[in-house]
């Protein structure tokens, strides 16, 4: 069998090859059978390159994204006008890796009696009474071979706005910050405790990959 070089890097030409009706004017059968082999791994290159091109595109810097979300929650409503703390709503924050979006029973202890009149509260209510969750569109989102926890950030007294910028005045969420591994190495090597004292964080690879 004579190995092809655009079985490596396949040619828009050389692709065509597993077009049917090509094969049948051009080739023998035996000929078929190997061409039809480099078309096969010329096409596994493709999804290879496409899966890889993805993966560059996931590390990119998502910073402005803010998608439209199914209810308009508003977090300069109920964290900046008024002082709903944070953790009021994303308790986990503190003792798990995830804060993690409340569900809709969290946000009944309020609106079970406030602003009962609004189609929004009206329609959140009717979700909650036929136990639908509300599918909250994710943002800040890290690729699966990064590791990263809440907690341990939060016990040393860092500010959800270090790395969220300044929620309790968005009413739409939009990522503030990178989340790129420039942005996390840099506040580890750099950071300060609460009294001005050095508090850095570990720099070596497998404490953010395993
Ligand atoms: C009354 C409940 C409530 C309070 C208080 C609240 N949040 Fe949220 N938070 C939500 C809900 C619901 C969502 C999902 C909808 C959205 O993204 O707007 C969310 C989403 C987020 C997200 C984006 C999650 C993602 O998908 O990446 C961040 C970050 C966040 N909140 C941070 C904060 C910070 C910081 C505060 C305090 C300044 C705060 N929240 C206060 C309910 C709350
Ligand atoms: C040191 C940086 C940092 C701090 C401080 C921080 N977050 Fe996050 N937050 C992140 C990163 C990074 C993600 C994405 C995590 C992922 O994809 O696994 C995230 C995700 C979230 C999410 C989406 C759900 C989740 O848990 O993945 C919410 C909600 C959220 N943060 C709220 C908060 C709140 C509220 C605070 C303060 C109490 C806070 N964060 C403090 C970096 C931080
Ligand atoms: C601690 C109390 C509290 C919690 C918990 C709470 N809210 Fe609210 N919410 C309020 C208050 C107060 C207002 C402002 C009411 C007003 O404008 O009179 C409000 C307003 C709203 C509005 C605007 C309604 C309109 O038509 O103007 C929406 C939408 C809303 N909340 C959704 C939610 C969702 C979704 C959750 C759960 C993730 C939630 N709220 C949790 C207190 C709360
Ligand atoms: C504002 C400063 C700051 C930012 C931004 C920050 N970190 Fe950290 N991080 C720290 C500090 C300080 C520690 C040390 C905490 C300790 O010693 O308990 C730490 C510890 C860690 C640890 C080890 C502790 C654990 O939870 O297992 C990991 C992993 C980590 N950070 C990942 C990240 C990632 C990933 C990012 C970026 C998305 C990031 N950090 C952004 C300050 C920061
Ligand atoms: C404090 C956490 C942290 C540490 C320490 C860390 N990384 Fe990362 N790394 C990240 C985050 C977050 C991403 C994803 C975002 C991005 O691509 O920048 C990432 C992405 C990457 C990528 C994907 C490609 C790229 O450049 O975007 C590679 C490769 C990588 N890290 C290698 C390393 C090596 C090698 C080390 C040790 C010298 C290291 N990382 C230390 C947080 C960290």
């Amino acid at each position: 069998m004579q190995l092809n070089r655009y079985s490596v890097f396949p040619a828009t030409d050389q692709l065509t090859w597993h077009f049917p009706g090509k094969l049948e004017k051009n080739q023998g059968a035996s000929n078929l059978v190997s061409k039809k082999l480099i078309a096969v791994g010329g096409i596994a290159f493709l999804v290879l390159a496409g899966a890889v091109l993805g993966f560059w595109r996931n590390l990119g810097d998502n910073t402005g994204y803010s998608p439209e979300q199914p209810i308009p929650f508003s977090h300069k409503l109920h964290a900046g006008d008024n002082k709903i703390p944070c953790l009021y709503c994303h308790a986990d924050a503190t003792r798990s890796r995830h804060a993690t979006v409340p569900s809709t029973n969290v946000c009944m202890n309020c609106h079970n009696v406030v602003k009962t009149d609004s189609p929004l509260i009206q329609e959140l209510t009717r979700k909650f009474k036929e136990g639908k969750p509300i599918e909250w569109v994710r943002i800040h989102d890290l690729p699966d071979h990064v590791y990263f926890s809440h907690k341990r950030h939060l016990a040393k007294q860092i500010k959800c706005e270090a790395c969220h910028g300044n929620v309790a005045q968005m009413d739409r969420i939009v990522q503030d910050k990178t989340l790129l591994m420039g942005f996390c190495v840099n506040c580890h090597r750099t950071n300060k405790g609460p009294n001005g004292e050095d508090q850095k964080g570990p720099t070596d690879c497998t404490t953010c990959h395993n």
